[in-house]
């Protein structure tokens, strides 16, 4: 295999066949979407929401909070979440810089400034030190987010969070099923957001959800999510919300509840997938996947990513992602972009209002560095979906095989 020419260069591909198709789904979704259209009670209202709430019922118990409310998508869920926990505009968040921009879009979208800090160069999780240096009189909340099959450190996080009062928000749009010591992601932190869209790990297309122990900010959520109506068993809260229809429908749900029914399934799976890459990339000093940290002990493999010493190897990393693709490998490198520079911040002055911010309001995206995230985005990390992952070990060993190819050849890539 090593000595084999590179499928870039004219020789032949080592994968010949296509990846595990995704979205997953089977006849149990297509029966209960019949099921709905049958119903015809397909969307959140009028209420009840009866598939939306039996699914975030479940989904909460599953990852071991008390509640869960479904709304449309993860950027909401994370919008909602800073509202429910009562975050006064004008506060600081502290959000990961190596993450989707909604982490941070949506702590602008609801008057919050965002403080980005480097993530761990071995888990490229949120680095619990560094977020510690960034807290000042004004920060109010936090949102790790679990990130390259890891877990933030929520011990330290958590920690952090008791000792300035902060809210911790947990970003789980790639952590379905994952654990902490134990505790399912989302429901270590006041709050934990999810989001079902068509790539992640359960998914109805779009979709998200929020999950707490804290039963105002179920309520709260409940009403945000449902242009500030109070259902019954949600309507203890003094006062109303300037909600939003933010509503799940009941085609989701339905989809969801049976995606939840594999998830365990699915989660095991793709652990065993993921040693198998471990082992086999162990002999390859160039290409080394994240660190585990024992403490996540469930690991949810979204996006797997394997960190390229691209000075050591003196490959460009477009070169080497250009030839895994040629050996029909889809990944990725440019994924995430260092959040503060990506031309979202700052932005136009008409959408968001961190532009018009006074000087001193903790608005930095100019001068922030984080140069951990910097070489994950730029040179480093090179991103692999989850499908890859989900089907026979030969799938698993034809990656592992692209990888020892290209290591074998790297001469001929300079
Ligand atoms: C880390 C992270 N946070 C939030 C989101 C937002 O989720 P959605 O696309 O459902 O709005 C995503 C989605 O890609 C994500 O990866």
């Amino acid at each position: 295999m090593s000595e084999a020419e590179l499928a870039l260069l004219g020789g032949e591909p080592v994968r010949t066949q296509p990846f595990h198709r995704w979205p997953h789904w089977d006849a149990r979704e297509a029966r209960a979407l019949h099921e709905v259209l049958e119903e015809g009670s397909w969307g959140g209202y009028p209420a009840p929401n009866r598939r939306a709430r039996a699914f975030a019922d479940a989904f909460a118990a599953y990852t071991g909070a008390a509640h869960g409310v479904c709304c449309a998508n993860g950027s909401v869920a994370l919008e909602l979440a800073i509202q429910a926990a009562r975050i006064e505009p004008g506060s600081e968040i502290i959000v990961p810089a190596y993450t989707f921009t909604a982490t941070a879009s949506s702590v602008v979208h609801c008057g919050c400034v965002p403080v980005f800090v480097d993530v761990d160069p071995d888990t490229y999780c949120m680095d619990a030190a560094a977020a510690a240096e960034r807290v000042t009189g004004r920060t109010r909340a936090i949102i790790p987010v679990h990130l390259a099959c890891n877990m933030a450190d929520m011990d330290a996080i958590c920690e952090l969070a008791a000792r300035h009062e902060l809210v911790v928000i947990e970003d789980c749009a790639h952590a379905h099923g994952a654990r902490w010591r134990g505790r399912g992601a989302g429901s270590i932190g006041h709050a934990g957001t999810f989001s079902f869209q068509t790539s992640k790990l359960m998914t109805a297309g779009e979709g998200g959800a929020v999950l707490t122990s804290e039963r105002e900010i179920a309520d709260r959520l409940q009403s945000l999510a449902n242009c500030g109506r109070k259902e019954p068993g949600h309507d203890r809260f003094e006062g109303a919300m300037l909600g939003h229809n933010y509503r799940l429908t009941e085609w989701q749900a339905a989809i969801l509840s049976v995606q939840l029914e594999r998830l365990e399934a699915q989660t095991r799976q793709r652990e065993r997938a993921l040693q198998r890459l471990e082992s086999g990339l162990r002999e390859l000093p160039m290409f080394r996947t994240t660190e585990r940290d024992p403490r996540n002990d469930t690991r949810s493999a979204y996006q797997v990513i394997v960190r390229y010493d691209e000075a050591g190897a003196g490959v460009p990393r477009e070169r080497i992602l250009e030839a895994l693709r040629a050996e029909n490998i889809p990944c990725e490198g440019d994924f995430y972009d260092p959040v503060y520079a990506c031309e979202l911040f700052p932005m136009d002055p008409l959408t968001n209002p961190l532009a018009a911010a006074p000087a001193g309001a903790g608005h930095d995206v100019e001068s922030v560095r984080c140069p951990v995230t910097e070489r994950a985005a730029r040179s480093e990390a090179i991103w692999l979906p989850h499908p890859l992952f989900l089907g026979p070990d030969g799938d698993v060993d034809d990656v592992v095989g692209a990888f020892h190819k290209l290591a074998a050849r790297l001469t001929a890539l300079r």
